[in-house]
């Protein structure tokens, strides 16, 4: 159909239908008839525009494509690209939005993609750090700033958030997400979703987001990016789907597929994941992105013999955009009129994507997101920071604290704050920084120096560098080679003289901005180049050190765990990082964060992670013979869960309501927690359950629940859980969700390792 229509008599259509829809219908009835309106007038070029995701520029996120921008540019304006991605700032989008709406026949509005990952200007702590907090509502703060801030530069749509649950430190990418429990990781998904798209997506401070990788992503094997994955279906559905299951439910707008292949197949051509699970028995009637090139790079895991078989995988398989493979654009249209790809796949498609246009408000003003005085007044903003200092500090976790060392004086002492990372300002910004500035972090010298009183004296020492690169500046983070082989130690005599002079030193160590993300895995995690070294030395003078980690992974930390009295978890925080962890060292804020992953012995133990399998051996430490290693220990140095406070706590009076249940009523499990020491603090109250027998193995523990409370010193507080289906049942040899009779044993604590239990029986 070659209709020429203008903007005008498309909007009219538009209105017209929607106001004969009645007062009566829903929001979302109307919806679908202005979509249909829309598509009606659609032709196939046009169509498969709209399953066209272009980026601006390609020094990011990929390897470089080879159209040029001129090419780019034309088809803008002929209304033959339904999106970009990286164009950011009011300016750049209004233009771009401008190109469509001035040029092609039908107008319809773009929608900007943009990776905000953890803040956009103002940067929060990375999301395994902020992942920490286990504090749901600081969580879905964090992402609702993020999208005031990213939406007052034009941009409407999020990359994120990442839900791979992730068991192997050595897999670049655990930093993006929640880590290893996929509850939690269901808990935190819905915050940051809810955060970003708030409760009406039409808000002009709100983005819609997109839930990736889907799926198996986070599993790839030995932890190494873009590997194979190869799990079963029901390590699948019980392990892997489970917070993308939970981003579905709370309305995420849009889902990314993944890179890798699972079970042979990849992600991005897995009909039975897109379509039959997520499109199918979820429901769900967003639209899904591929990632950044997936629909092509299936010619290289063997999968397509060329980009146009590639595309008609991905589009059957139930990828409704393809971001830079240049693959739908333009194979699809000869795909149809060869009738080997159904138009109504097409149209199914591109429903789901006007669909979200709608729902954004977009048709009604295509430039909602393109306020000067916004882009001015709302970005980088003091009561921004202030909350990102906020959820920073929840995120720390105090791994140790040998006599009390911590929380430090504020006066009256000599301080030396030693280590690559003590005045570094730009690695707590970590990776996927969005338009974080270079340099822009609160270092952690800067934090102590503005926290402490007049006469306690600071000493500076560098020590060594952390890592020695052959390229200055990380403009092109995919490009940048990292080394650790620095050898310089001519920095280690004055970090000696300032450990010597001090009563207390604070060494900050870890890794650098971008030593975690995309392309970042490593096959050892301890810390890297004189690191240790200089630690050691520093150690050799004055014992009194409280470890600052910075990191976006869990690291092996063997000796430090051994011989350090302190220990503090700060991952990368972000804008506020030196204030937060001020805040902290000071007791200003008591920690409260506990680890969303644990944290090994050694690599070698990895993928490690607590909710595993029992074994037909589980493990002896008397025997050989049963599971474990014979040079380490098999269980994690910090687990799962794990976090200390300043003050302590104490759990009794663990009881059920009652001992046995049928699988549609409820038990209620109660315990008392009691804040003994003399700070006020916050403790993560966590309940797990271990399934004794079923018609497949079971973890020998799963998070079902948890509390973050608050409670005097002193104070004792009766916290309780409600046990239902929803806690009992799993992913079954009968390939459905069930609860099956049996004995259910419940733990509850303040770690994954906690022996205090329960038993609770589920009748048939
Ligand atoms: C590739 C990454 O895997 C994905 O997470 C990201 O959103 C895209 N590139 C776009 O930058």
């Amino acid at each position: 159909m070659k209709t020429n229509i203008s903007i005008t008599a498309l909007l009219l259509t538009i209105f017209f239908v929607g106001c004969g829809t009645g007062k009566k219908q829903t929001q979302n009835n109307m919806t679908e008839q202005k979509v249909d309106s829309v598509l009606a007038l659609m032709t196939l070029d046009e169509k498969i525009g709209q399953m066209t995701q272009y980026a601006v520029s390609w020094d990011l996120t990929g390897p470089p494509s080879n159209m040029d921008d001129k090419e780019k540019l034309d088809k803008i304006k002929r209304g033959m690209v339904g999106s970009m991605l990286k164009v950011v700032s009011v300016k750049a989008t209004r233009e771009t939005q401008r190109l469509v709406m001035g040029n092609s026949r039908l107008k319809i509005p773009m929608i900007f993609g943009y990776d905000v990952i953890h803040g956009f200007k103002t940067i929060f702590p990375v999301p395994l750090g902020e992942s920490a907090s286990w504090d749901l509502k600081m969580i879905r703060k964090s992402a609702e700033i993020a999208a005031k801030e990213a939406s007052a530069a034009g941009i409407n749509w999020t990359f994120a958030p990442m839900l791979d649950v992730s068991r192997d430190a050595r897999w670049g990418r655990i930093m993006e997400g929640a880590g290893e429990d996929p509850y939690l990781g269901s808990m935190i998904a819905v915050a940051r979703v809810k955060g970003f798209q708030g409760d009406d997506l039409s808000n002009d401070k709100t983005i819609a987001a997109c839930a990736k990788h889907f799926a198996g992503y986070g599993f790839a094997e030995a932890g190494m990016d873009y590997n194979t994955v190869n799990v079963g279906i029901h390590e699948l559905h019980n392990a892997i789907l489970p917070p993308f299951k939970a981003a579905a439910k709370a309305g995420v707008a849009t889902f990314m597929n993944s890179f890798n292949e699972i079970d042979g197949i990849p992600s991005t051509g897995n009909r039975n994941l897109q379509r039959d699970i997520l499109k199918g028995d979820w429901n769900w009637n967003g639209f899904i992105v591929s990632d950044w090139g997936s629909i092509v790079e299936m010619i290289n895991h063997g999968y397509a013999k060329d980009k146009k078989h590639a595309a008609e995988i991905a589009v059957k398989a139930g990828c409704d955009m393809d971001m830079e493979s240049y693959a739908y654009n333009p194979d699809l249209k000869t795909l149809v009129e060869e009738g080997k790809v159904p138009i109504d796949l097409i149209d199914d498609a591109v429903r789901r994507i006007l669909r979200i246009k709608f729902d954004l408000g977009l048709f009604d003003d295509p430039y909602k997101y393109c306020n000067e005085e916004r882009e001015k007044d709302e970005i980088y903003t003091k009561e921004n920071l202030k909350l990102a200092r906020e959820v920073a500090k929840r995120s720390i976790v105090l791994l140790k604290n040998d006599g009390r060392i911590l929380p430090l004086e504020k006066k009256g002492k000599t301080i030396a704050v030693i280590g690559p990372l003590a005045d570094d300002k730009d690695s707590p910004l970590g990776n996927w920084r969005a338009q974080g500035v270079k340099n822009s972090a609160v270092s952690l010298l800067e934090g102590i120096k503005k926290a402490v009183g007049e006469n306690t004296k600071i000493i500076y020492a560098k020590g060594c560098d952390l890592t020695i690169s052959t390229l200055k500046e990380e403009e092109n983070q995919f490009l940048m080679p990292i080394k650790f082989n620095t050898t310089d130690r001519s920095g280690f005599p004055e970090a000696i003289r300032a450990a010597r002079k001090a009563d207390v030193v604070i060494m900050a160590i870890g890794e650098d901005a971008y030593q975690t993300g995309e392309g970042r895995s490593q096959v050892s995690i301890e810390l890297k180049g004189l690191q240790t070294e200089l630690l050691k030395a520093v150690y050799k003078v004055n014992k009194n050190i409280v470890v600052v980690l910075m990191n976006g992974r869990p690291l092996s930390l063997k000796w430090e765990s051994e011989n350090i009295p302190a220990i503090l978890e700060c991952w990368l925080l972000g804008s506020e990082s030196g204030n937060a962890i001020a805040d902290v060292l000071f007791g200003d804020y008591n920690p409260s964060g506990k680890l969303p992953v644990s944290f090994p012995y050694s690599v070698g133990q990895e993928p490690l992670y607590y909710n595993h399998k029992n074994t037909g051996r589980p493990f002896n430490p008397e025997h050989v013979t049963y599971t474990g290693y014979r040079d380490s220990p098999k269980t994690a140095l910090y687990p799962f869960g794990f976090g200390l406070s300043y003050t302590d706590f104490e759990y009794s009076n663990l009881k059920t309501d009652r001992s046995t249940m049928k699988a549609n009523e409820t038990a209620l499990v109660t315990v008392d927690v009691k804040n003994t020491g003399e700070r006020d603090g916050e403790e993560v109250i966590q309940l797990y359950i271990h399934d004794v027998m079923g018609s497949l193995t079971r973890p020998v523990r799963e998070l079902k629940g948890f509390q973050k409370i608050f409670l005097k010193a002193g104070e004792t507080k009766t916290v309780s859980f409600k046990i239902d289906r929803s806690s009992l049942e799993f992913y079954t040899a009968s390939n459905k969700w069930e609860v099956e009779p049996g004995d259910f044993e419940i733990f509850v604590g303040g770690d994954s390792k906690t022996e205090m239990k329960v038993l609770l029986t589920v009748e048939k």
